[in-house]
């Protein structure tokens, strides 16, 4: 029969995909695989006891579970034989190197056997966090020796940021540093600097307005300070200044100066927007470089460090072919349950495994 080798369950709370699960892997047992031949790995701790559990749980009073006739027709062995094999299955799963786990300790275990590859000890212990403060000095050191310290300092008052904040943002963006495509602004250029501009054009079409007659409130809203003043006017982001008090003593000149107004101010948000990204990124590069070196002298790796690890290794230093094969060759079939929660990089570590799984089956 027809068994696709990998599926994963997308659908609403509670209505039965650990249960599909559960019966797939079962009925992959009673096919004649080895369970550790089988990956099923869920997101949390809980969800892989449960998942385990169940299974458990399942084999033991298989005679009057609805599982039974499932797992019969999935797999196309009649129930009486089923429960005729289910003490030798039962035996074989409770004796067997069981690979029901969260993915980040598969992760965990792939990085493990390939850290030398990623020059990283095997001997690496993994740990919730990192010790804040320790990380913090090692980065700042990073930032002096690079002579970064003025960048730092730029893209905290920037992103009008505390130095703690910073750090916080920084750790988050490490987390999810394949997913934001951040050296994307890398190759990007910059617009020229338009801010004079705008404002001068601003102070244009100010003099303009205020030199027809019209209400004190449209008085004091045409009054411009600054760039950023400007930015706070409601009227800058109005298709037309056609409206309101501004209504009676509307001229076209008014609406051609406010559209190269809002160009002007839309070239510099950009240009604001793409030097802020290549500092961030930068700086982030002197943040993932720190928590490298720390990592390596601690000998101790976070979940986040092991995903970014797993991900560079399998991009960058290894052919994935390989890595698989060696990962483990009799590795035939991989359940996905909380599929929902998998995060992009998760998936795509995973993916080759995936598509080596499949072209196996042929
Ligand atoms: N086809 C089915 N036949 C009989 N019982 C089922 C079936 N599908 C699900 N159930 C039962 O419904 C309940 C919920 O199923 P299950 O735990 O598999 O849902 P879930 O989609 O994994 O939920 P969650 O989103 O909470 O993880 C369980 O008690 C399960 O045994
Ligand atoms: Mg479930």
């Amino acid at each position: 029969m027809e068994f696709e080798p990998f599926l994963a369950y997308e659908a609403s709370a509670g209505s039965g995909k650990t249960f599909n699960l559960v019966v797939r892997y079962l009925s992959l047992l009673f096919m004649g695989e080895n369970p550790s031949s089988i990956v099923a790995l869920t997101f949390t701790n809980k969800a892989a006891n449960e998942m385990l559990e169940r299974i458990l749980l399942t084999l033991e009073e298989l005679p009057t579970r609805s599982e039974l006739s499932h797992i019969a027709r999935l797999s196309g062995i009649d129930e009486a034989t089923i429960l005729q094999e289910r003490p030798k299955i039962l035996a074989r799963f409770l004796r067997s190197d069981i690979q029901i786990s969260t993915i980040d300790k598969f992760f965990g275990r792939i990085l493990r056997k390939f850290a030398l590859n990623a020059g990283l000890m095997p001997t690496f212990k993994t740990v919730q966090n990192h010790h804040e403060s320790a990380l913090l000095e090692r980065f700042l050191n990073e930032v002096e020796v690079s002579r970064s310290s003025e960048a730092l300092v730029h893209l905290s008052l920037l992103s009008d940021k505390r130095l703690s904040d910073l750090f916080t943002l920084l750790s988050t963006l490490y987390s999810k540093y394949k997913e934001l495509n951040l050296e994307a602004y890398e190759g990007t250029e910059a617009p020229e600097e338009s801010m004079v501009y705008a404002f001068e054009l601003a102070g244009e079409l100010s003099r303009l307005v205020l030199s027809k007659p019209l209400s004190e409130r449209a008085q004091k809203t045409m009054q411009i300070e600054s760039f950023e003043d400007l930015l706070g006017k409601t009227w800058l982001m109005k298709p037309s200044l056609e409206y309101w008090d501004f209504k009676k003593i509307y001229e076209p000149r008014m609406d051609e100066l406010l559209r190269e107004i809002q160009t002007a101010v839309a070239s510099q948000m950009r240009r604001r927007e793409v030097l802020y990204f290549k500092e961030l990124l930068s700086i982030l590069k002197l943040y993932i470089k720190s928590r490298h070196s720390m990592a390596l002298q601690s000998n101790e790796l976070s979940f986040d460090d092991i995903t970014l690890n797993v991900h560079t290794l399998l991009r960058e230093k290894l052919e994935s072919e390989f890595l698989y094969f060696r990962l483990d060759s009799r590795l035939k079939h991989l359940l996905l349950d909380e599929f929902q929660d998998t995060s992009v990089i998760q998936f795509d570590i995973l993916r080759p495994l995936i598509e080596e799984i499949r072209s196996g089956i042929g």
